[in-house]
């Protein structure tokens, strides 16, 4: 798949180089175009740098990689996203681990607001950027809670997650990412306030028992 990332932080060069070393093609939008050229050269053959204009229009996926309060900001340079799986991972985080959007609506929900005709799926925005260039490496893997309103933008992202080592799990409407949100907070407090680190991650466990109907 040809892949846009807008930003090139800890979460864009996990996620795209990920990608990029699966085979997918990979387009790094940068506020500052060198950065983005410089993030594409470490990362190989399969990866392109520039502006963040050229990410979302390289992009049949564009991964929204920045902080909350820059969204609108970058969607702006974006342009149109018309008809694109918008990949939304971001943490509406105030200072003290509270939610800047409340809890009667979500980030995700608010950035649909800004892109006309793009499918916001919501993913990976509970798991640390550490354990996204490494998923492969766990046993068993890694889930990534994956949900939006467009089912066929919700399975392109599922394969995404699961071309790297996770085990994707549709979690329905964007309205859900009011619960995968908090769920975001819940493991930074783990890792950062109870000490656990930012190696860990969210597994949903199946029962051996089949559920009787
Ligand atoms: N870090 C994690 O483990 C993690 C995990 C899950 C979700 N998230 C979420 O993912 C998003 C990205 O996190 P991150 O850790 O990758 O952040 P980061 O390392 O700070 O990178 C964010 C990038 O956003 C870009 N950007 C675009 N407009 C910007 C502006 N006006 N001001 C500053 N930067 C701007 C910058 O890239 P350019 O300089 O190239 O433009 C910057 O490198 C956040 O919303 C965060 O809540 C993070």
């Amino acid at each position: 798949l040809n892949i846009g990332v807008i930003g090139t932080g800890n979460v864009g060069s996990a996620l795209g180089g990920a990608w990029a070393k699966k085979g997918h093609l990979v387009f790094f939008g940068s506020r500052n175009p060198e950065k983005g050229k410089k993030l594409a050269a470490s990362v190989g053959s399969n990866a392109r740098g520039g502006t963040i204009v050229e990410a979302s229009r390289f992009g049949e996926a564009v991964l929204l990689a920045v902080n909350y309060n820059f969204v609108s900001e970058a969607i702006r340079e974006a342009g149109s996203l018309e008809g694109k799986v918008l990949i939304d991972c971001t943490n509406p985080l105030t200072i003290d681990r509270g939610l800047s959007v409340g809890y009667s609506t979500s980030a995700a929900e608010e950035i649909a607001t800004l892109v006309n005709g793009a499918h916001v799926v919501k993913a990976f925005n509970a798991v640390f950027a550490r354990v996204m260039a490494t998923a492969e490496e766990y046993e068993p893997a890694p889930t990534a809670f994956v949900c939006g309103d467009d089912e066929d933008a919700k399975r392109v992202v599922s394969r995404l997650a699961a071309d790297i080592g996770f085990e994707p799990v549709d979690c329905g409407r964007l309205k859900n990412a009011r619960f995968l949100e908090p769920a975001a907070v819940l493991i930074i407090q783990l890792a950062y306030s109870l000490g656990m680190g930012n190696d860990i991650a969210f597994r949903i466990l199946r029962g051996q028992v089949p559920c009787g109907g």
